[in-house]
């Protein structure tokens, strides 16, 4: 509003109320925030410092760092799920006080109702909104399918192993397909070539809902594979680097990761987490 008022005092600028004028929200803004927790110990570890940041409501932005240096903690706070020390979290430009309904997440470890089999886990989020399930029925079909799972929408989760239960945790985020989506490493614990297929997958799905993504991820190549900007982190407490713009087209594709351009930025991180390990020693 300030910038539209500006603008027409200045005479040359659309008029007020002139909605086209506005800039977009972000869909997230991290503004200092900050977060401090205390240890079983009694003392206190600062996980992150006056961190801001801004995400825009069609983008996928990748969170990259190293361990520890507060990526799952920035996700949580996203979600609701724990309040910040210090700053704030704005989600479509009003403060977040608790976790919406409008923000999904992955975690890191799946979380799967034990007695619950594939498709009733995935289709659980809809039944807890009360939202008809027979409705969702075909679309969690379709994900199972999308992430190679077909042929287990019966079996239990102590049936599966690791990588098979984040899938089904990816299903499940996706299924009531939330504005938001959140996903903490959910690739970490599959091999190679299924992670980098999931991720493409995971692409594909993005590029029809147009969903606003964070992702937390240990590997340079991924962050750089899946997005739009790689948000750079340093050790604990994290604070921003720097911010990489992705310009690579899209659809991505694999063979993508031996273009100069996918290489340069590659380059440029690892040199930003060689100094940032230097400045450290
Ligand atoms: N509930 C908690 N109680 C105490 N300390 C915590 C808690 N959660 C996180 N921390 C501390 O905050 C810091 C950041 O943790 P966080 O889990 O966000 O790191 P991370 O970047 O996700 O690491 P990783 O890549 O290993 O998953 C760590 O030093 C961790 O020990
Ligand atoms: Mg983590």
């Amino acid at each position: 509003m300030i910038a539209v008022a500006r603008n027409a005092e200045a005479g040359g600028g659309p008029a007020l109320g002139d909605a086209a004028a506005a800039p977009p929200l972000p869909r997230i803004a991290a503004e200092r925030l900050g977060r401090v927790f205390e240890t079983r110990s009694g003392d206190t570890v600062t996980a992150l410092d006056a961190l801001d940041f801004r995400i825009a409501a069609d983008e996928f932005v990748t969170l990259l760092g190293p361990s520890g240096c507060g990526k799952s903690t920035v996700l949580k706070l996203i979600a609701g799920v724990i309040r910040p020390s210090s700053g704030r979290i704005l989600f479509n430009g009003t403060p977040l006080a608790k976790p919406s309904r409008d923000i999904g997440m992955v975690f890191q470890r799946p979380i799967l109702v034990p007695w619950r089999s594939v498709l009733d886990n995935i289709l659980f989020p809809i039944e807890m909104l009360g939202w008809p399930v027979r409705k969702h029925i075909d679309e969690a079909k379709r994900l199972i399918e999308l992430v190679g799972l077909r042929g287990f929408e019966r079996a239990r989760p102590d049936e599966l192993s690791g990588g098979m239960q984040q899938r089904v945790s990816i299903c499940r985020a996706l299924a009531y397909d939330p504005q938001v989506l959140l996903m903490d490493e959910p690739f970490a614990a599959l091999d190679a070539m299924t992670r980098e297929e999931l991720g493409i997958e995971l692409l594909k799905i993005w590029t029809q809902r147009r969903k606003t993504v964070v992702f937390v991820t240990h590997s340079i190549v991924e962050a750089v594979l899946l997005a739009d900007r790689v948000i750079v982190l340093t050790s604990r407490p994290g604070r921003i680097v720097k911010e990489i713009e992705i310009g690579l087209p899209r659809p991505r594709t694999l063979d993508m990761e031996f273009s100069g351009e996918f290489k340069e930025h590659v380059e440029e991180i690892r040199a930003l987490f060689e100094s940032d390990r230097r400045a450290r020693a």
